[in-house]
């Protein structure tokens, strides 16, 4: 089977978040079996050196009638640049729309910038001749219905991995999507009045999916469908939640040349100790007492991210012996009160303003609980992450999180601590539990649990051959 993937993202060229984890891994081991092809946009600035092949693609698909229009030369001066990473083929978007970017998103000119590249994936689709399309979050969804429209369509998937963020914009700016080569009848992605890429995707793919199925069915009614639960309630039958997998080559502690010292479920105790050590070295914190229990927080700075329930529980609960190292940036407010803490009291907490993929792992390595206080979170990652490497996740009852983390009265099931959403005082307790838990022999038992679990692909892939298989079959 030949399958083509549509996305924003993807590690370690372009990373913003956890799509671009998900898609990198999900392909490596789709190429396993199948034929790969990712569609992806070439920023000025990407994660890694690029190798060509040398081989380009055209952003338009072969057509008889020759096309003229703004669009279409903006098009034709574009095309697809061919590469390989790891037995997937990437085509990376060449257009002088996204060659100027540092960095994926937040800039001007999204809604026209995005169409573009969704139409140039749809081409591609239909230049590649593939079994099947599966376009990722709103930047593509666009694609999704030029493949409803075609009068070739090729069987389509779209995966949301987050609602909150839909690509909606006033009509008067999405005029050209009428036009040729769009040619799209727009009316049907109104939504409070705008133009609304993500309920585009949902009513033309003929599959959704979305990461997990706690998210799948908190999406299903307001507020987490972010108005657009009625639209995926009316497309109910064909909406499906499929747990993410992780690279467990990349996040792995065993062969994880990020972190200052390998470790396995056998030694885990003093390889943690050693990480520990060595970051405290490294960020300019005194050592850290073998009794205190490191937390590590690592993530955007957004409200998705619930990080103002943190900073009031950990006011509240000043008491406990719990050190804190926060890695992200976001917010200028959060970053500003996060800044201010680390020299209020930097014995207790150390915040990191940024991205570093290898301080992420270094973070990993050595803590002790992994905190996720999201007020929603349509999968989440480094909970799995976190149980790889032995470290225990506090996180709020939400979506992916509520999926993949259980405070089971059964020890032998216990794979974290669990706490209601944007409540403090549930997060204080639960900060609580951690110091007991900490101090008691059963956390022995429960890192041994949580560095057993399987979180890779091997058996999710085959919930999406499976969703493939429908697509299939609808499109017919
Ligand atoms: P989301 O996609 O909503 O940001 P996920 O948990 O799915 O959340 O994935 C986030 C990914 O991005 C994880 O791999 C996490 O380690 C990484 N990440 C987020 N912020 C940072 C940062 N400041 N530095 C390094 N990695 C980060
Ligand atoms: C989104 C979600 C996150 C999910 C990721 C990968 O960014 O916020 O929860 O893990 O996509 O699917």
């Amino acid at each position: 089977m030949k399958i083509l993937h549509a996305s924003a993202e993807y590690f370690p060229y372009i990373k913003m978040g956890g799509l671009a984890d998900m898609l990198a891994s999900l392909t490596k081991e789709q190429a396993k079996t199948e034929k790969v092809y990712v569609a992806l946009p070439l920023i000025g600035k990407l994660g890694k050196t690029i190798q060509f092949t040398g081989k380009a693609f055209p952003a338009l698909p072969p057509t008889d009638a020759p096309i003229d229009s703004v669009v279409a030369s903006v098009l034709k001066a574009s095309r697809f640049l061919e590469a390989e990473e790891g037995g997937v083929k990437l085509y990376f978007f060449e257009s002088e729309l996204f060659q100027p970017l540092d960095s994926i998103y937040g800039h001007a000119e999204e809604h026209f910038r995005f169409a573009m590249f969704s139409y140039a994936c749809y081409a591609l689709s239909q230049n590649l001749s593939v079994d099947v399309f599966h376009a990722h979050d709103w930047h593509t969804a666009l694609s999704l219905a030029l493949q409803k429209d075609s009068v070739n369509p090729i069987p389509s998937v779209f995966t949301i991995h987050n609602l909150a963020y839909q690509g909606d914009h006033p009509f008067w700016m999405t005029g050209f999507l009428k036009e040729e080569p769009f040619r799209l009848i727009t009316s049907p992605f109104d939504h409070d009045g705008k133009c609304n890429y993500m309920k585009a995707g949902i009513l033309s793919a003929n599959q959704i999916t979305t990461v997990s199925p706690g998210y799948r069915q908190e999406t299903l009614s307001e507020p987490n469908g972010f108005g657009l639960s009625y639209c995926l309630r009316q497309r109910a039958s064909d909406y499906s939640g499929i747990l993410n997998g992780i690279d467990t080559d990349e996040w792995n502690p065993e062969k994880d040349k990020r972190t200052f010292q390998t470790y396995s479920v056998k030694n885990w105790k003093e390889g943690k100790l050693k990480n520990k050590a060595e970051l405290f070295q490294e960020i300019g914190r005194p050592f850290l007492p073998i009794d205190v229990p490191l937390v590590g927080l690592i993530g955007r700075l957004t409200h998705q991210k619930g990080f103002p329930t943190f900073l009031q529980a950990l006011l509240e609960r000043r008491h406990l012996p719990h050190r804190y190292v926060v890695l992200g940036s976001g917010d200028p407010e959060l970053e500003k009160t996060f800044f201010r803490l680390s020299e209020t009291i930097p014995d207790v907490f150390y915040f990191y303003k940024g991205y570093n993929e290898s301080l992420a792992h270094k973070i990993e390595a050595a803590s002790d609980f992994f905190l996720m206080p999201s007020l929603f979170e349509p999968c989440g990652l480094n909970q799995m992450y976190s149980h790889s490497y032995g470290t225990i996740p506090i996180v709020s009852r939400v979506g992916g999180l509520r999926d993949t983390v259980e405070e089971s009265n059964l020890l032998k099931f216990k794979t974290g601590i669990v706490f209601e959403p944007n409540d403090a005082g549930s997060l204080g307790y639960a900060l609580e539990r951690a110091k007991d838990l900490f101090e008691s022999i059963d956390r022995e038992i429960v890192v041994k649990n949580i560095m057993n679990l399987d979180w890779s692909w091997k058996k999710r892939k085959l919930e999406y051959d499976l969703i493939y298989s429908k697509a299939i079959e609808l499109n017919l």
